[in-house]
């Protein structure tokens, strides 16, 4: 009897072993699947619409080639894609879908903050990492500890054109327009004001807008009376460019200053040639001759016959930066993963090199282009790096043999002595105006 009794018990408990098994303990479910789920939300129709475009772009062309590659941990990557219009509440509600119908183990987007803002809390509070190619307001990843960023933030962003703005074109005087209801422009405002105010400027006018304004004429009145050096307009492209024509109109022919929001091939035909004499600060240059760059730049080119935007390069970056903490974590269970894409180092971008900071932030150089309206081109000028971190040759930089301590700022644009520095920053030498600055 009780011989039937322990041989009953190890039938059972080997049963119920097996059952664990395939069951399988916290990794099972995550890693079930024939695919892993990446989730994406973007805005693909809407005022910035062409945000969403170089987005999906950028992740279809580097989990093409992952897929292609064999995959990760011998599965495909399966993205599922979400228009959310650019609408904050949109955001949030294709989030919950994606994450709660979709299955998805992980999410990629949005670009603008205040949308990226919007969703964050629904991946934090599923516990399903998410990445933002490009959202730079801070308050985005203090959302919680899954959520992450490969771009650098906007203190830095506001930084480096005040800085710009003072050192290199020697500006005493600045005015600020921006848009009121963009977390993105009224946190850039607000460092580049910071920053201005210490480098011993002034910020002389600040005017506000709405997103979908189109006649911008009053606040720019303004704004002329006080003849700033320069204006600085962090916002996106769609306003931006109406902005510029309309302010060259009223005969403000200064320098006009902008961010990474400036930055969509629709720019050009809604400034045309007002956009001579501005200045954005950016992730990359398409530049860049580095050849891992270039190799991107061709790949991306060949496919959708237009160069890469930084949303295109970013975006790539963080579904590369994904593959690579899939492979480290070695499962898609979402706690793991959390922590590989957290300890993320070094990782070799196309827009530098991203490293996790404990804020879930990368910290990496940015770079100032000069716009040219008659070919389309944006040109390198400068690359300035967070302090403390160092240029290294995939970092936006056409100069790749300068030693990371050189400072060469553009000869045409003045004072270039006065570039302060505990920051590296590397300048075009290939740009004819800064070979006399060598
Ligand atoms: N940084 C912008 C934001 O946070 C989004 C953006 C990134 C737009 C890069 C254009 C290029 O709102």
């Amino acid at each position: 009897m009780s011989k039937i009794f322990l041989a009953i018990t190890i039938i059972t408990s080997f049963l119920f072993s097996i059952a664990c098994v395939q069951k399988g303990g916290p990794d099972a479910d995550a890693d079930a699947g024939k695919t892993i789920k990446v989730g994406m939300y973007v805005d693909l129709t809407g005022a910035t619409s062409s945000f969403g475009v170089s987005t999906k772009n950028g992740i279809d062309l580097a989990v093409e080639e992952i897929n292609k590659a064999g995959g990760v941990l011998g599965k495909q990557l399966e993205v599922i894609t979400e228009d959310d219009q650019g609408r904050p509440e949109q955001a949030k509600t294709v989030v919950q879908k994606l994450i709660s119908q979709d299955k998805v183990q992980v999410v990629l987007g949005e670009v603008a903050s205040t949308n990226s803002l919007a969703a964050a809390p629904v991946a934090q509070d599923a516990k399903i990492p998410m990445i933002s190619p490009s959202s730079t307001n801070p308050k985005v990843t203090e959302v919680g500890d899954y959520i992450f960023r490969v771009c650098f933030i906007d203190p830095f962003q506001g930084s480096v054109m005040a800085k710009f703005a003072a050192n290199d074109l020697n500006a005493k005087t600045a005015a600020i327009f921006g848009d009121v209801q963009s977390d993105y422009s009224k946190g850039l405002s607000q460092y580049f004001t910071q920053e201005f105010t210490k480098l011993g400027g002034t910020v002389v006018e600040e005017q506000k807008y709405t997103q979908n304004d189109t006649d911008f004429k009053g606040q720019l009145t303004s704004i002329r009376q006080k003849n700033p050096d320069v204006i600085y307009v962090p916002g996106y492209y769609g306003e931006v460019g109406i902005i510029a024509k309309q302010a060259r109109e009223l005969g403000m022919m200064q320098p006009i200053l902008g961010g990474d929001g400036w930055d969509s091939p629709k720019l050009w035909d809604l400034g045309g040639a007002a956009l001579k004499n501005t200045y954005i600060s950016n992730h990359y240059s398409v530049e860049n001759p580095a050849p891992e760059i270039q190799k991107f730049v061709q790949a991306y080119q060949a496919k959708y016959n237009v160069k890469p935007d930084s949303l295109a390069a970013l975006a790539y970056d963080a579904a590369y930066v994904l593959a690579d903490a899939l492979k480290r974590a070695g499962t898609a269970d979402a706690q793991k993963l959390r922590d590989a894409i957290a300890a993320t180092k070094d990782f070799k971008g196309v827009t530098g090199n991203i490293s996790i900071n404990d804020q879930r932030d990368a910290v990496k150089p940015a770079v100032v282009l000069a716009l040219n309206p008659d070919d389309k081109s944006l040109t390198f000028k400068t690359t300035i790096a967070p302090a403390g971190t160092a240029i290294s040759d995939n970092a936006n930089t056409n100069v790749t043999n300068a030693a990371p301590s050189n400072i060469n700022v553009p000869a045409n644009l003045g004072n270039s002595n006065a570039v302060t520095t505990n920051e590296a920053i590397k300048s075009s030498a290939a740009d004819p105006s800064t070979a006399a600055n060598k």
